[in-house]
């Protein structure tokens, strides 16, 4: 498979090619040399219409950084990005209206990302003031639209985001995302600060929204749960790469490579009693992005690990239709 290659017919929506993002950072006396955090490095992918792609990993594996290169909150290091077709590496075609309009995002924590001096309604408004989406008029109607969309009364337009719960101020931030009528929604652990019954709200809410507006989503979790929810796609991240892709089931079945096994392994489970319990937890820590390990990136904490690991690094290869795995022994036992 070259992944450079653009696939109309699949209607890819987004394609991330060679994709880089080092954060210069002092380090030394008086603060002298400069060190690269290599927070995504050299990650391919590709979203197609109407689908959600998951990524999961462990905090500080380049999620966030991903989804805000992505958005244009960061500007590449190196690589390509592709929207419906057309080349938007170049910053001045990121910065296009009309680019902007396409692809919305949605942040972890709804306290942040909501100004909290601005009214829901004036919330809301400013998307549809940008890119002008209805005529003056009807802006009211259009936020009354969204809300109810997002099952918020409409009547709480003139309320501050102080005054809504975690989950409903989610709802305010999906129902900003969504007013720009964007065709790509990026959604950055959208329920990892809310309580678990609004969690599976927002999921379900999701879902409708996705198949009433044929929306496609990047939905990033450190949440396993999470992702296997929403997810047609998975792809799982280990310091920068992306080191397991396929279809959400088959990378649940399949488990290719020692840390997607050693993630799945991690996930909470429920006891008969209520409690919950990790059934085994990833051992070790992260390495440094800075001085990411030589050959895999996984072989210090991999319990596979052998020579080869330490000198070479694995390549993505396909094993199964669409199912990559970046592991020399990916599919030995
Ligand atoms: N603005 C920044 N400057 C320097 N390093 C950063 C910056 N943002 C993120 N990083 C680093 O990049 C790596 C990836 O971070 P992040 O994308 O936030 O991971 P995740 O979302 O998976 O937790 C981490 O090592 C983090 O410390
Ligand atoms: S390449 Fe080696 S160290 Fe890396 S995941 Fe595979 S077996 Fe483990
Ligand atoms: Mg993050």
């Amino acid at each position: 498979m070259d992944w450079g290659e653009i696939n109309l017919k699949n209607e890819v929506i987004l394609e991330a090619v060679g994709l880089k993002k080092y954060f210069p950072i002092e380090t030394g006396f008086l603060k002298k040399s400069i060190e690269y955090v290599h927070a995504i490095d050299t990650v391919n992918i590709k979203v197609n219409k109407g689908e959600a792609l998951g990524i999961v990993g462990e905090s500080g594996c380049g999620k966030s950084t991903l989804a805000q290169v992505l958005v244009n909150i960061y500007s590449p290091t190196e690589g390509k990005i592709f929207f419906e077709g057309v080349d938007v590496s170049p910053k001045a075609a990121r910065n296009s209206l009309g680019f902007k309009k396409n692809i919305q995002m949605v942040f972890q924590d709804p306290f942040w990302s909501l100004n909290p001096r601005k009214m829901v309604r004036d919330i809301i408004m400013e998307p549809l003031k940008v890119h002008r989406i209805v005529e003056y008029e009807c802006f009211d109607t259009e936020i009354e639209r969204l809300m109810d969309m997002v099952g918020i009364g409409k009547k709480r337009m003139f309320s501050y985001p102080h005054e809504f719960s975690g989950g409903e101020r989610q709802r305010i931030a999906i129902a900003r995302a969504l007013a720009a009528r964007p065709k790509l929604v990026i959604l950055d652990e959208p329920t990892s600060s809310i309580d678990t019954l609004s969690q599976a709200e927002i999921l379900n809410l999701l879902i409708e929204l996705r198949d009433e507006f044929n929306l496609s989503y990047i939905l990033i979790s450190h949440d396993l749960s999470v992702v296997h929810f929403l997810s047609d796609r998975l792809a799982v991240m280990y310091l920068g790469k992306i080191v397991e892709i396929g279809k959400t089931e088959t990378v649940f079945n399949l488990m290719y490579h020692p840390y997607t096994q050693a993630l799945m392994k991690a996930i909470p489970l429920i006891s008969s009693n209520g409690t919950v319990q990790n059934i085994e937890a990833l051992e070790g820590n992260v390495p440094s992005a800075i001085n990411p390990p030589k050959g895999c990136r996984f072989h210090t904490r991999c319990y596979k690990c052998q020579e080869i690991c330490r000198n070479k690094e694995p390549e993505l290869r396909e094993f199964e239709d669409g199912h990559f795995a970046a592991c020399h022994f990916a599919n030995q036992s």
